[in-house]
């Protein structure tokens, strides 16, 4: 490093030799004459240029690389370490700036690694998909990160450097930190907290954080989103609860008829008669239950793999418009259907089939004599569109949404006198979006439903 003092002080040297020869020269043309005076100039002015030639190159190798070094050692401390020295051309001096100058060169790689390895952590941590607090043993936050901020909020970044009690409401948390620190162990609880306007179930994790002594100082703590996962919890505790009582119901009246025969002792046929088909009712009622049960759980796991093939439609509806067509006679139910012909698409030829039967046979059963019911499939754009219509009693607005929810029914006792077991849509619902197809129903109360499905043609 140029430094611009250097030229100055060489001056100086050169001001202060240039005096004191000045005052030796003075005091020899004193006390000297003649030869003799021109003799002692000669030397002085020979020993002054000698002089001057000595410092000079002592000030260029030594004192100003010294002075360069001593600068950008100073400059390295202060942390610029792009800093660095002139390379003197040989001797001692020479070593030192090579020195310095590696030196520099390291701790500019070593700060470079280092500011990398620094926002690479940023980077894992803001992406982490848990919330995530570091709070210190005196309980002041130092670190937060970005999914923490969209749980419990930004509050324009006053966490940091704040106290974890006075910036987080929550006393469950605060429970948690005040555990870590006391039992120095994980502890775990959870809080439910509202965003966006929506409950969340969130799973704190307190962990110390220790020393290499082994000292605590510090809590961290992860936030887990568990809202999904109670949700599920809650659906499989509600199956369980519907199941338990769907089965419990059908068994309950075969016991209690059965055992009302054998005390009667087969006594009145008639009565018996009537009663054992009861219990034959009752039973098919089981049966068909659990083989819906079965269904749905066989649809959902993952590994059920559908038979997919090109399905021409006009083979493929034949049976399904036979059926309706019996199906309505029974019921005195006008049917209709219009098929576009020489349509194909990809599905499971007899996973759809029973998409339809199902929906068909909601469609019968939901209307009353004398009603229509209609059946339409057409091309559309990417898709295949399967149209179910009738003009039956209608499912209030409330009701729409939850019509594909196992066991629900909008009129529990008109069902069970159908015989349904409310698992039917909840099956089509899966197998539509097995094939990656969608299903849509509109209906008004009184009036009648339609229930769309779209199965998209290509694989
Ligand atoms: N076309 C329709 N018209 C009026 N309500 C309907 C219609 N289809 C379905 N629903 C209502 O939706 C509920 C659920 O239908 P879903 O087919 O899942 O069950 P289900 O018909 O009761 O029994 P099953 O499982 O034997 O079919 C029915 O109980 C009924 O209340
Ligand atoms: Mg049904």
């Amino acid at each position: 490093m140029r430094n611009n003092n250097y030229p100055n002080l060489f001056l100086r040297y050169l001001l202060f030799i240039i005096a004191v020869f000045g005052f030796v020269t003075m005091v020899m043309i004193q006390y000297t004459q003649g030869d003799n005076r021109l003799i002692v100039l000669a030397t002085l002015i020979i020993a002054f240029i000698v002089i001057i030639i000595l410092i000079y190159h002592l000030y260029e190798n030594y004192v100003k690389p010294m002075r360069s070094s001593i600068e950008v050692t100073k400059q390295l401390a202060n942390g610029k370490y792009h800093a660095r020295t002139y390379i003197q051309p040989s001797g001692e001096a020479q070593q030192l700036s090579q020195a310095i100058n590696l030196l520099a060169k390291n701790l500019q790689e070593m700060a470079i690694q280092e500011k990398m390895q620094g926002s690479q952590w940023k980077t894992v941590i803001d992406n982490m998909e848990s919330g995530l607090m570091l709070i210190d043993e005196r309980g002041y936050v130092h670190l937060i990160n970005r999914k923490f901020k969209h749980l419990f909020g930004d509050q324009n970044g006053t966490y940091i450097g704040h106290l974890y009690y006075d910036v987080l409401p929550q006393t469950n948390i605060h429970q948690v930190v005040q555990e870590t620190f006391l039992y120095e162990e994980k502890i775990t609880n959870s809080v439910k907290i509202a965003i966006d306007g929506d409950a969340h179930y969130i799973e704190i994790v307190g962990a110390p954080v220790l020393t290499e002594k082994n000292e605590q100082n510090g809590v961290v703590l992860v936030f887990h989103d568990i809202t999904e996962l109670k949700r599920v919890e809650e659906m499989r505790k509600d199956f369980v609860a519907n199941v338990s009582h769907e089965l419990k119901t059908p068994i309950t009246s075969i016991r209690g008829f059965a055992e009302t025969i054998l005390e009667d002792d087969f006594e009145d046929k008639a009565v018996a008669q009537q009663f054992v088909n009861i219990i034959l009712k009752e039973s098919t009622r089981l049966q068909a239950l659990i083989h819906d049960l079965l269904e749905l759980s066989k649809l959902e796991k993952e590994e059920m793999k559908l038979s997919q093939k090109r399905i021409d439609v006009d083979d493929w509806i034949s049976g399904i418009i036979t059926i309706a067509e019996q199906q309505a006679e029974q019921k005195s139910i006008h049917f209709e259907s219009s098929i576009e012909s020489g349509i194909s698409f990809y599905g499971d030829p007899d996973h759809m089939q029973q998409v339809l039967l199902n929906l068909m046979n909601n469609a019968m059963s939901y209307t009353k004599e004398n009603g229509e019911v209609s059946l339409s499939i057409r091309d559309e754009a990417n898709d295949i569109v399967i149209s179910v219509r009738d003009t039956g009693i209608g499912i209030p607005e409330e009701a729409v949404q939850r019509i594909f929810e196992r066991f629900y029914r909008v009129d529990r006792a008109r069902s069970r006198h159908t015989g349904g077991t409310g698992l039917g849509l909840a099956i089509v619902k899966h197998i539509v979006e097995a094939h990656n197809g969608r299903i849509h129903v509109e209906s008004t109360l009184n009036e009648g439903s339609t229930f769309i499905i779209y199965i998209p043609k290509k694989l």
